[in-house]
């Protein structure tokens, strides 16, 4: 981490892990123990990664990006619906390649995944609720370590790049852009970032079919409205799981 500005490093609370079971869990915690907001737990491997919906994390050890990072955000836990976008925006941003974003929590380069955003709500016994935003990229995972998945393929920075990334440095960009994105969100709201969201969009103009629960939605994608809701025909969900992209 830069070591000159309290905000981006000196005086922030990073905590290192080798390994450990997610990086979630350990932000969670010093979150609960009253850790200021920008703490960061970082990790080389996770034995027990998580994504969204009950899904693993998986990482070779020594090979991806993965950081959890504690917000407290100032909105209200009703408004924080755009977070997992404006947090998706930072990071494309900050990503070496032209990377595009998959409602509501893709980050995708070519055909594949190359990485993940896992924002959590943590309400204390006491005190205002917490985001534990967690991060995964698979940055430097080569063709033979991708893990296998049942939906987007997954692929890597290497893989597509070609080249091998500093993860260090990349962590600390990364880092830095989510101290900014969310700053902005906090001041400014969504609609900044809805056009930057709407210009790495990779579902806008899509036909897709969207799982809500036992009850499946299809239509044509157009893009996210003012609460980061994707939009379908009329309709904007607030939630829901891409299940298939037609075309
Ligand atoms: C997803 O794609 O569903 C989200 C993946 C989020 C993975 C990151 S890795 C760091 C942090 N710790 C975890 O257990 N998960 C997140």
């Amino acid at each position: 981490m830069d070591a000159e500005d309290p905000q981006r490093g000196r005086g922030r609370n990073v905590i290192t892990r080798a390994t450990c079971p997610s990086t979630q869990d350990v932000v969670r915690e010093e979150g609960l123990a009253g850790a200021p907001a920008g703490t960061v737990c970082v990790t080389d491997h996770q034995t027990a990664g998580r994504g969204r919906r009950g899904r693993t994390w998986s990482d070779p050890p020594g090979t991806a990006v993965m950081f959890s990072y504690l917000a407290r955000p100032t909105l209200a836990p009703a408004a924080l619906g755009p977070l997992p976008l404006v947090v998706g925006v930072a990071l494309a941003d900050a990503l070496p390649l032209e990377v595009g974003l998959r409602w509501p929590n893709d980050l995708v380069l070519g055909a594949g995944k190359v990485g993940g955003i896992l924002v959590e709500l943590v309400t204390p016994p006491a005190g205002p609720p917490f985001a534990v935003i967690g991060v995964g990229i698979n940055a430097n995972l080569t063709a033979t370590q991708l893990p296998p998945t049942d939906r987007l393929p997954a692929t890597s920075l290497l893989v597509e790049g070609g080249a091998p990334v500093d993860r260090v440095a990349l962590l600390e960009r990364l880092v830095v852009a989510l101290d900014d994105a969310l700053a902005g969100f906090a001041a400014d709201g969504f609609a900044p970032f809805r056009a930057r969201f709407d210009r790495r969009d990779r579902l806008r103009g899509c036909t897709l079919e969207l799982r809500l629960g036992d009850r499946v939605v299809s239509g044509v994608a157009g893009g996210v409205d003012d609460e980061g809701r994707l939009l379908i025909g009329d309709t904007a969900y607030a939630a829901g799981e891409v299940e298939r992209v037609i075309d």
